[in-house]
């Protein structure tokens, strides 16, 4: 694991949208998976700005979002539909058919499931995956107890991450209980796991994820086993790293071919 250690949340943010960006100018047919949540927000601004001021181009950039809640209409505010649509896609030029979101609405889930990783299959597989982690140490809604080789599939939430939600729904009763999730599996056959940390409410689950076991009981452990996961951080999320003085300095003695 990658482990990247910024002063801010804002710094962090940045340099996930140069890693991005970068992929992008390199393959512009690039498939990218998108999370969603408060941390990637200004990670989705900068993209934004990179589009409308640098002519970053999306055109052939296809995407594929981690998860959706089953049974809300896609314009609901607290749907990942209407959150991606909101703060990302309607400032992009990618084209409507390059986006797929689990469909949370589909009579048959198994085999919208099913459906959804032929997709992901189609397209040639995800080169970076963008993710976040539940403060129990989910990732898209692989909840604890998850197999680490899981698929896409329905899940029923925690009543943790239920309560993380709530706002969004104007109270934990209104969350829904079950949802859409890509599986562990499915998420470390990407070819490159980006995911975001910021705050002090993460850094429990951070410090389990990158220097505790691989287990099913903390899902995000599962990048240990991916060959290219870079984990970004602010200060508050890495406070409880036991290493974290030498992540520091590995990123400080990078050769410049290799700096982001
Ligand atoms: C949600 C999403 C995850 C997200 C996580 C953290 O439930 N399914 O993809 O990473 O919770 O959310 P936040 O970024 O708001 O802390």
């Amino acid at each position: 694991m990658e482990i990247i250690i910024r002063p801010t949340s804002l710094e962090g943010s940045l340099l996930a949208a140069r890693i991005v960006a970068r992929t992008v100018r390199e393959k512009p047919h690039a498939v990218l998976g998108f999370a969603t949540g408060s941390t990637p927000l200004v990670l989705y601004q900068e993209l934004a700005r990179l589009h409308r001021e640098k002519g970053l181009d999306f055109g052939s950039v296809a995407a594929f979002n981690l998860d959706e809640y089953i049974g809300l209409p896609v314009d609901h505010p607290a749907s990942f539909h209407h959150y991606m649509r909101r703060n990302l896609f309607e400032h992009l030029n990618i084209r409507p058919e390059h986006v797929h979101i689990p469909d949370g609405l589909a009579a048959d889930i198994p085999a919208a499931c099913r459906k959804y990783e032929d997709e992901i299959r189609s397209a040639g597989g995800i080169d970076v995956q963008i993710l976040g982690i539940g403060t129990n140490g989910h990732i898209g809604f692989n909840e604890p107890s998850s197999s680490l080789a899981s698929r896409t599939r329905i899940k029923t939430l925690t009543r943790q991450t239920r309560l993380d939600n709530a706002a969004d729904f104007g109270g934990v009763e209104n969350v829904p209980p079950h949802v859409i999730t890509m599986g562990l599996g499915t998420i470390l056959e990407s070819r490159m796991c980006l995911l975001l940390a910021f705050g002090a409410k993460k850094a429990e689950a951070v410090s389990r994820m990158v220097e505790g076991p691989v287990t099913a009981s903390l899902p995000a452990s599962v990048l240990q086993l991916h060959p290219r996961s870079v984990i970004v951080l602010d200060r508050e999320a890495a406070a409880d790293l036991e290493r974290a003085e030498y992540y520091e300095w590995t990123n400080s003695q990078k050769p410049e071919w290799q700096k982001y």
